[in-house]
This record gives structure tokens, C-alpha cells and sequence, in this order.
């Protein structure tokens, strides 16, 4: 009987942990992460917790990273994965590898917002290759160190129910 309260007790602990509501900052985060008025809508092509698009990588995969970390991330210049999609029939547009097999292969066009998910015969395309010119939009756009705190602080909790806030002073 004891034994069974002890577990119940754990349960329930447990289920209190991850169902606690966000904090204040990273519900202002989510606003920045999805509403267009904050002029960078990250959800357009990152996905969290189920909401948002998948066009770019999952971010929950660096949550942990210290914030300046995150916010070099965030700006970084280089970019890993975008390629540069040239066609046959002529055009190119700057491109997130998506899925690929062998009758066709698919690409989220980031010229177009929000990203378009374009598929193509393997044969349609001339070269996909490493691509120096597209800008990731955060790192142009004027966030504010308490917007990046704020978006990490969303991150954080949204990833792994992290509670304790982001300092604005860490992000620069
Ligand atoms: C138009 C689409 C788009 C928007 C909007 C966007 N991202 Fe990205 N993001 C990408 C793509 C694509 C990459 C991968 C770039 C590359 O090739 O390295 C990326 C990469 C990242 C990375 C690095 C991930 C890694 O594994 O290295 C972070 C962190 C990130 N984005 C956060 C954000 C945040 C926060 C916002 C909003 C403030 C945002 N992104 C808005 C498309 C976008």
C-alpha cells in the first residue's frame, strides 16, 4: 500500500514537471518565434513541439547550448545545409535539402515566404551545390538582446521544460 503511494506520489510529481506553464519570457519567445509581427516568424521554417514548419534543422538539438552559443547559431554567416538548386530549364533558387529518393528529389525554395516545398525529376536539375549567399532572416533582422533572450528562453522550455530564463546580457 505504502510502496504504491510512494509511486503515485512520483507520478504525479512528474506529470506536474512537465505540464508546468511556460514563464513569462518564453511565452513572449513563442510570440517572436510564430507571430508575423515580430517580423521574423522562425516557426515559418523551424518546428517545435509539433508547431511550426520543419524547412531547417531541429533546434531542439542545441537547446542546451549556452545562450551565446545559441544566438552564434542564430547569426551565423555560413551556411550548412542551404544549397544553390540550378535547373535545366534555366532559374536557380537557394535550397533546403529535403527528401530524396531515387525517381525524385525535393527541396524547400527559401525564395519564397513561407518556404515552398518544390519536387523535382533527379533528372530537372542541373546542380545542387553550396550556397554563400543566402542570409539566414534572423541574423539581418534588428532583434533586440531581449528578443533573442526571450526566442532562447522559448527554446529552452519548449525543448526540455527548462524554467530558469535567459539573461539578455548573455545573448551579446
Ligand atoms: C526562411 C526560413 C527560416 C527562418 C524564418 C528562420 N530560420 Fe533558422 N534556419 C533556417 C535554415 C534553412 C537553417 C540551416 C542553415 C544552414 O544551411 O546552415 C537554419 C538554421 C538555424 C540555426 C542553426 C541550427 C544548426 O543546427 O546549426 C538556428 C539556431 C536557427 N536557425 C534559429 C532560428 C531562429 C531562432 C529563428 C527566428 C528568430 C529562425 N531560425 C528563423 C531557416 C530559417
Amino acid at each position: 500500500m505504502r510502496a504504491s503511494w510512494v509511486v503515485m506520489a512520483m507520478v504525479s510529481a512528474a506529470a506536474l514537471a512537465t505540464a508546468a506553464d511556460p514563464p513569462a519570457q518564453a511565452l513572449r519567445g513563442q510570440a517572436v518565434f510564430f507571430d508575423e509581427a515580430a517580423g521574423v516568424q522562425c516557426g515559418n521554417c523551424h518546428a517545435l513541439k509539433g508547431k511550426g514548419t520543419a524547412v531547417g534543422p531541429d533546434l531542439s538539438r542545441l537547446a542546451r547550448l549556452s545562450p551565446g552559443a545559441i544566438v552564434m547559431a542564430i547569426r551565423a554567416s555560413r551556411t550548412e545545409y542551404v544549397q544553390t538548386v540550378k535547373l535545366k530549364a534555366g532559374g536557380e533558387f537557394p535550397g533546403m535539402p529535403a527528401a530524396k529518393d531515387d525517381t525524385s528529389v525535393s527541396f524547400y525554395d527559401l525564395s519564397a515566404k513561407p518556404p515552398a516545398l518544390r519536387k523535382f525529376d533527379p533528372k530537372e536539375v542541373s546542380s545542387a551545390k553550396e550556397n554563400s549567399t543566402w542570409k539566414h532572416p534572423p541574423s539581418t533582422a534588428k532583434l533586440t538582446a531581449e528578443q533573442l533572450a526571450d526566442v532562447i528562453a522559448y527554446l529552452k522550455f519548449a525543448s526540455y521544460g527548462d524554467t530558469k530564463g535567459v539573461n539578455p546580457a548573455d545573448t551579446q
